[in-house]
């Protein structure tokens, strides 16, 4: 799939269809988080691929934010402060998962209704380790009607703030 057709399809997917998602998948799809930009390459995030069944329902029960009947979920993390940095890195790297997911027919959500303390128990995460997004994923029950975006010449400003590019109409 080429990487504009990916964007521009790639659906937030909150229905999943049964079936199981074979680890060399979730390895590409981990392997396309791990080539993410990071700020000064520091590589500040660690990734925990929750599978088991049991885990993943005390994940999602302490997830508002968490739709679906997903295989597994990914849980992107970073040791200490949550900087800045940390944050922007964490926002790439969800994108290649989502992505790529999306390239290879799973469906994902990103999810950032969760309750951080309550996650950080049931993984048996270290004091100072801080989840920042989930991602859930499985096979999707339907494609979701996109949702609409506001259009690039209410977005887009030309050489100085609030000069609208004629180019975009509007
Ligand atoms: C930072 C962030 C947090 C999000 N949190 C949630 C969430 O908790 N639950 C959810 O169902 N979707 C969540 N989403 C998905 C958005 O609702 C979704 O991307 C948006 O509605 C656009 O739809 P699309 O992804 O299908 O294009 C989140 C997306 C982002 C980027």
């Amino acid at each position: 799939m080429d990487v504009m057709d990916a964007i521009r399809t790639r659906r937030s997917i909150r229905r999943y269809k049964a079936g199981e998602i074979p680890d060399d998948d979730i390895i590409k799809i981990l392997d396309a988080a791990r080539w993410a930009p990071s700020g000064g390459n520091r590589q500040p995030l660690t990734y925990v691929y929750v599978k088991d069944p049991q885990v993943l329902r005390m994940v999602k029960n302490c997830s508002p934010g968490f739709y679906g009947d997903a295989y597994s979920a990914i849980v992107i993390g970073a040791q200490g402060r949550l900087g800045y940095i940390e944050l922007l890195d964490a926002g790439f790297a969800a994108e290649n998962i989502l992505l790529a997911a999306h390239s290879l027919g799973i469906g994902s959500c990103a999810i950032a209704s969760f309750n951080r303390d309550a996650i950080k128990k049931i993984l048996n995460a270290p004091e100072d380790w801080e989840p920042i997004l989930l991602i859930s994923l499985g096979y999707p029950d339907g494609t979701p009607r996109p949702p609409p975006r506001k259009p690039l010449s209410e977005v887009v400003y030309i050489n100085s703030f609030g000069n609208r590019w004629e180019r975009l109409g509007g």
